[in-house]
C-alpha cells in the first residue's frame, strides 16, 4: 500500500508558486527523503502533508485519507508525527512535561505515556535531564525532544523537517541510526535535508526538489543516472605516448588531471583489464587503478544545475 499518494500537488502563495505540481508516492515502510535548496519547497510540502497549510491545487492522500477533507483531516493528524525545522517547545516546562502534555493532547493512556516518555528519553540520552526545562537545553537537545514529541501517540508515518541540521555529528548519528530503527519498526518517513550524506545513507528513495520535483531515485541510481563511474589510472609519469595508447582504445570520455588518465567505460570490469595493458605496453609505470563514483552531492548539483 502507499502510505503516500501526491498528484499534482501545488502550493502557491499569492504571486509565488511554493510547489509546483508534484507527483509522488511513498510506500509503506519507506524512508522518503526530499532534497533540495534553500527555498525549494521541502517545508511548504511537509505542512501540506501534515495538514498545517491548505494546498492551492492538486491531490493527496495519506494512508487513504484525503488531504484537506474535514474529516479525514483528522484521521491523518492521528496517524502521522512531525519534527519540524523549528522545534516550538514550551521553554519553562521540563523535557518530561514537555512530552506529557503533547501524549494528553493525544490521548494516550497516563501508563503508556509514561513508559513512552522514558524509552524515548533514555534511547535519546536525555533522561538525565527531564526534570530541567528545555529553557536551559541546547538547540540539539531540543531538537532530540522534538523527535520524542513527534512519537508520543506512536504514529505510523512520520515527517523529519531536517532533523540533524542543528546536531554535532555524534547526535547526527544518534539521530539517524534512531530513525533507522524506526524503519526496522515498520514505521514509514518522509525526510527533508540539506546532508546528502545523511540522505544517501537513509533513504529508500531521494527525490530531488527546486519548486517541481526533478527526479525521484535510489541514491544508487540517481548516482549512476547522472554521472556512472569512472575508472582514474594514476602513472608515475604521463606523456603522449601513454595518451595516444589510451586514446586508441575508443574509451567514452577521457579527461586528464595531472598524472591521472580520468576514464568513462562503458563497461568497466570488461575494459579496465585492457586500458591497464595500453598504459603498461606504452612504457606508463601504474600507481593506482581506482573506481570513481560520484557523491550524491556532485549528483544532486548536477541535476539542479541541468534544469536551471
Ligand atoms: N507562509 C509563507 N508566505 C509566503 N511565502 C512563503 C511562505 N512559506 C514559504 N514561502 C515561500 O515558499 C518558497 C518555499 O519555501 P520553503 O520554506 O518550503 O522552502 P524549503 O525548501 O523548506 O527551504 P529551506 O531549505 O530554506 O528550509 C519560498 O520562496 C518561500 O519564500
Ligand atoms: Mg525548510
Amino acid at each position: 500500500m502507499n502510505m503516500i499518494e501526491v498528484k499534482n500537488l501545488t502550493k502557491k502563495f499569492g504571486e509565488i508558486t511554493a510547489v509546483d505540481n508534484l507527483t509522488f508516492q511513498v510506500a509503506e515502510g519507506e524512508v522518503f527523503g526530499l532534497l533540495g535548496p534553500n527555498g525549494a519547497g521541502k517545508t511548504t510540502t511537509i505542512r501540506m502533508l501534515c495538514c498545517l497549510i491548505s494546498r492551492t491545487s492538486g491531490d493527496a492522500r495519506i494512508a487513504g485519507y484525503q488531504l484537506g477533507n474535514g474529516a479525514d483531516s483528522l484521521a491523518i493528524r492521528k496517524l502521522i508525527g512531525l519534527v519540524p525545522d523549528n522545534v516550538g517547545l514550551y521553554e519553562e516546562l521540563s523535557a518530561y512535561e514537555n512530552l506529557d502534555y503533547y501524549g494528553k493532547l493525544y490521548e494516550c493512556p497516563e501508563a503508556q505515556r509514561k513508559e513512552r516518555i522514558e524509552y524515548f528519553l533514555k534511547m535519546l540520552e536525555l533522561w538525565d535531564k527531564k526534570d530541567a526545562p528545555v529553557s536551559d537545553f541546547s538547540k540539539g537537545m531540543k531538537q532530540k525532544v522534538a523527535i520524542a514529541r513527534a512519537l508520543i501517540h506512536d504514529p505510523r508515518l512520520l515527517f523529519f523537517d531536517e532533523p540533524t541540521a542543528n546536531l554535532d555529528p555524534e547526535s547526527a548519528r544518534v539521530v539517524r541510526e534512531f530513525i533507522l530503527k524506526l524503519k526496522k519498526e515498520g514505521k514509514t518517513i518522509f525526510i527533508n535535508t540539506h546532508n546528502l550524506d545523511e540522505a544517501q545513507r537513509i533513504c529508500d528513495r531521494i527525490g530531488i526538489l527546486k519548486t517541481k520535483l526533478l527526479t525521484v531515485n535510489s541514491p544508487e541510481e540517481l548516482e549512476k543516472r547522472v554521472w556512472g563511474s569512472r575508472t582514474a589510472i594514476q602513472v608515475e609519469k604521463m606523456n603522449n605516448r601513454i595518451l595516444a595508447a589510451v586514446k586508441k582504445l575508443k574509451p567514452k570520455s577521457l579527461s586528464v588531471e595531472e598524472n591521472r588518465i580520468i576514464l568513462t567505460l562503458a563497461d568497466p570490469q570488461r575494459e579496465n583489464p585492457d586500458f591497464v595493458q595500453a598504459v603498461i605496453s606504452a612504457g606508463g609505470r601504474i600507481q593506482y587503478v581506482t573506481e570513481l563514483t560520484a557523491g550524491l552531492e556532485e549528483t544532486y548539483l548536477k541535476v539542479i544545475e541541468e534544469t536551471k
